[in-house]
């Protein structure tokens, strides 16, 4: 390149020397009179000629070298960061452009070495972090190639982490229900989490979480064993069903007997009467609470309990707000159901989707002074059917509203137990719209009212028609 302007400038300069010396010819034999009397003077013409063209090129060569020697240092310099010697740096000491140029190469080489070293630090972070975490780590393209493993995936599922990695999820174990997951979530292609409890090299709860990134061909798999955390879940639960349970049989039969010594007038009226209408009262959210209990049990200690088999919402809401219908009058609630669909198939337990949507009118009824609405609505949305049920109630606080589906919960207890509350209806409420692959949410205002939302799958090839 630089050589081709050299030649180019000598070219070019010879070119107008040849020309200049030409036009000097001329003029000179028009100053002498002929072109014949120049062949007189041929002798100093030609030694004057050669004497001009050889200074000129003498110069030419010259101004071409002092430009090409520091682009030829900066080729250099380049050539030498292209092969991955980064420090280096051109000593041009020149005012004019080349100057300014050679300023900015080394301006632009700093720059990109000192970058170089920020990624490779950071690189190195993010290697020691990920070797390091307690949680196992893949990288797997949409082909299922794995990319990278660090040694706790090793320690989960049972590869030598240095010398085994496999190279394709399918042999990332010889439990296929990991790979399974891995491959489920791939297919998804969106965020995904799950438990799955694999049995080779052991007995183990992963929890798994795939995550996709942002170009969509990657994905970042992360999973922890949880075996310890779900063996510690179990017995807790185990417990609290086994005390429901023995708590079930002497509470019913307090509440029974309550009711007879009540309803046979066996007390008289006396404070003796107020006492036995107190344990009955008592006795009877008691049992409520032990329902409560073996109901949130039951769902923790066997997540696959509920039984699915195609089932119509519009059939269960219908029921619902039927079962309703005399708690609302009571309160002179003006209780609407609005069905949006003509029929609403989704794949559940009717028992279990019946009790969940239970618990949201009665607490839109219970939550909501005299002479209020309730709306329950149903339609179809995002592939799946969405229940509301909206009530002008008195709404929940924005600090309550991430905690109000924990167990116990409740913004106002008193308000809570005076309406026969256990706390746990929410709680139910979401394990169970969980557990049918749904999804429950909220919007509230205070003095104005509130909204729970629930989304369900449609059973597919059956999704609604409108109405
Ligand atoms: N529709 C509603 N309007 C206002 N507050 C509500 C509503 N639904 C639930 N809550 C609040 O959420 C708490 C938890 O509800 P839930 O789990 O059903 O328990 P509870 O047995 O107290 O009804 C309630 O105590 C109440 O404070
Ligand atoms: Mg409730």
């Amino acid at each position: 390149m630089q050589s081709s302007i050299r030649a180019r400038l000598i070219v070019i300069l010879t070119c107008l020397l040849l020309g200049s010396a030409l036009l000097q010819g001329i003029l000179l034999s028009a100053h002498i009179g002929s072109l014949e009397a120049l062949a007189d003077h041929w002798f100093t013409v030609g030694w004057s000629f050669l004497l001009v063209a050889g200074l000129s090129i003498w110069v030419v060569i010259w101004i071409a070298k002092d430009l090409t020697r520091p682009i030829e240092q900066m080729t250099q310099a380049a050539q030498k960061i292209v092969a991955g010697d980064l420090g280096q740096h051109v000593f041009i000491n020149r005012q004019d452009e080349l100057g300014v140029l050679a300023k900015s190469f080394n301006h632009l080489a700093e720059t990109n070495q000192r970058r170089y070293q920020e990624i490779t630090a950071s690189k190195a972070q993010l290697e020691t972090v990920i070797q390091n975490t307690v949680s196992g780590i893949f990288l797997l393209d949409a082909k299922g190639t794995v990319f990278l493993s660090n040694p706790t995936a090793g320690q989960i599922l049972g590869f030598d982490p240095i010398a085994d990695v496999p190279d394709h999820f399918s042999r990332l174990t010889a439990d296929p229900k990991m790979s399974q997951a891995l491959y489920d979530a791939i297919l998804a292609g969106q965020p995904y989490q799950q438990t799955i409890s694999i049995t080779v090299p052991a007995q183990r709860v992963i929890e798994l979480h795939v995550i996709p990134l942002t170009a969509g061909d990657r994905f970042v798999a992360v999973f922890y064993d949880i075996s310890e955390a779900s063996r510690l879940a179990s017995i807790r639960a185990d417990l609290v069903a086994n005390v429901s349970h023995e708590l079930k049989t002497p509470v019913t039969s307090i509440h029974g007997f309550a009711e007879t010594l009540l309803s046979d007038n066996l007390v008289p009226d006396s404070t003796g009467r107020r006492f036995v209408e107190i344990i009955y009262r008592e006795s009877w959210r008691l049992l409520r609470l032990v329902n409560d209990l073996l109901d949130l049990s039951y769902f923790e200690l066997d997540p696959k309990a509920i039984e699915k088999r195609p089932v119509d919402l519009t059939e269960i809401l219908h029921d619902v707000v039927e079962r309703a219908a005399q708690q609302a009058k009571d309160k002179q609630i003006d209780l609407k159901l609005v069905i949006g669909v003509q029929s609403a198939i989704t794949l559940g337990d009717d028992y279990r989707l019946s009790q969940a949507v239970d618990n949201l009118v009665g607490n839109a009824i219970k939550y909501t002074p005299q002479g209020g609405e309730v709306r329950v609505n149903l339609q179809y949305e995002n592939n799946g059917f969405q229940i509301a049920v909206r009530d002008t109630g008195v709404g929940i606080e924005p600090e309550h509203l991430n905690r109000i589906f924990e167990r116990f919960y409740r913004t106002d207890k008193a308000r809570s137990r005076q309406h026969g509350g256990t706390g746990l209806g929410l709680s139910i409420v979401k394990h169970i719209i969980g557990l049918h692959g749904g999804q429950v949410w909220l919007e509230s205002k205070v003095g104005v009212g509130t909204v729970f939302y629930v989304h369900l799958p449609s059973e597919a090839g059956k999704s609604s028609q409108e109405a």
